[in-house]
């Protein structure tokens, strides 16, 4: 538990200083050369406690490029949410396209070996994915995992998404798996959501119990209250607020009244309340959007492209409830990840290679982090890209 340990390296230091200053006048020789190893003992210690929590500090609560409350999580959450503990189903939803599908086993694996609770994945594909997945999660270490395989059928985006004509092959479907959460997963009152290209390092179940605000359907990760921003943010433009998503010269943007230097969120791992999803119809709301993208384009054309993440900042403006940052530590898949340190990686309760660099790929950052949950493909034909494909064959 890295809050726990963080919580005691802090009160470490007061605990120790009294001890060296006290026990020098010895006059022995002997023990004063026992009491001066016991003392550097001490002082490195304390040194390396002191260093690891100055050094999630720096991390932590860097004050951020708005000027917002820095926000410093780790004093604020004393107790873990994981002691509320039962058997009830844990439902998380996951979307996994077949070029990509090892992303989507690594992901579960991670989630499924963390946790002592009920989960149960609810996996999200297209009919042609659904052999080649069965497969993948009978013929390995995975056959015990509960899941279930739901079929995305891509027609019911006719109409609310443009394919780019520039580009074949633009509109993926299943990133829009997340608007249809209650028909997912219709008996669930809360469910968790997560993008394919994630892992878990710690139980699932503290990040289910977030509490979400009467009123609200979801909770996500604001891209400015957080750490992993601060390191990313720096020459992102404006990507961590609404105007980097919404095309602001448009009336209908401009109609919303939503302030542009609004925070935005990364919608790449959420918790939905589907009893408030549905009686805000925010699924209608979404697609709205959606169509309305279509006929006047009103998401911003400067950024990546995201054409998921607008409809969902404008239907939760203001309207949602926060997760632990250190639930969705992001941005691992862009040149950003790469600065942090390897404590802050281990830390972390969710990774997330949001980006172009894949832990799949090539060029990954913490590679070797993903890989720990990777199971191999045994129809192999998924295969992770290394520099020595011969290290990976022999395994
Ligand atoms: C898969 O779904 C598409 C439409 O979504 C359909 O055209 C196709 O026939 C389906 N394929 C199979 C194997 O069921
Ligand atoms: C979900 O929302 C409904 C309707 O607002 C509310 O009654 C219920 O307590 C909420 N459940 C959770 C787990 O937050
Ligand atoms: C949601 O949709 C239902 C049925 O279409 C409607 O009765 C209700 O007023 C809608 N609720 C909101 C908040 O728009």
């Amino acid at each position: 538990d890295p809050s726990a340990r963080t919580l005691r390296a802090a009160g470490a230091g007061p605990f120790l200083q009294p001890f060296p200053s006290s026990l020098c006048f010895e006059s022995s020789v002997n023990v004063s050369i026992l009491v001066a190893a016991v003392v550097i003992f001490l002082l490195v210690l304390h040194h390396n406690f002191l260093g690891l929590s100055d050094l999630l500090k720096r991390e932590l609560t860097d004050s951020n490029p708005l000027g917002l409350q820095p926000i410093d999580f780790i004093p604020a959450a004393p107790q873990r949410l994981t002691d509320e503990r039962n058997d009830k189903e844990i439902s998380v939803v996951i979307a996994a396209s077949d070029e990509r599908l090892g992303g989507a086993i690594a992901a579960m694996n991670s989630i499924y070996r963390n946790t002592r609770s009920n989960v149960v994945f609810y996996i999200v594909t297209l009919n042609d994915t659904v052999d080649h997945l069965r497969l993948w999660l009978t013929n390995t270490a995975l056959k015990n995992l509960r899941y279930q395989i739901l079929n995305f059928d891509p027609r019911v985006l006719e109409g609310k998404v443009q394919a780019d004509p520039q580009k074949a092959d633009s509109i993926k479907p299943l990133t829009f798996a997340r608007f249809y959460l209650p028909s997912l997963v219709p008996h669930a009152e809360k469910a968790i959501y997560v993008d394919d290209d994630i892992i878990v390092q710690d139980d699932i179940l503290e990040l289910y119990n977030t509490p979400l605000k009467p009123g609200h359907a979801a909770a996500f990760s604001d891209d400015c209250d957080s750490t992993t921003n601060k390191v990313a943010v720096r020459g992102a433009g404006n990507q961590y607020n609404y105007i980097g998503f919404l095309d602001y010269k448009k009336e209908t943007i401009r109609k919303l009244a939503m302030k542009a230097n609004t925070c935005s969120f990364n919608p790449g791992v959420f918790v939905a309340n589907l009893t408030e999803w549905k009686l805000q119809n925010i699924t209608k709301q979404l697609e709205k959007w959606m169509t309305l993208n279509v006929a006047e384009e009103l998401y911003s054309r400067t950024l990546a492209g995201s054409i998921t993440t607008p409809p969902l900042l404008i239907v939760f403006y203001k309207q949602h409830s926060s997760i632990d940052p250190l639930w969705n530590v992001r941005h691992l898949g862009s040149n950003a990840g790469k600065r942090y340190s390897p404590q802050f990686v281990k830390a972390a309760k969710l990774l997330h290679w949001n980006g172009h660099f894949k832990p799949w790929g090539r060029t990954a950052s913490y590679a070797e982090v993903w890989e720990k949950w990777y199971v191999p493909d045994p129809t192999g034909k998924f295969s992770l890209i290394r520099r020595h494909p011969e290290a990976y064959e022999a395994k």
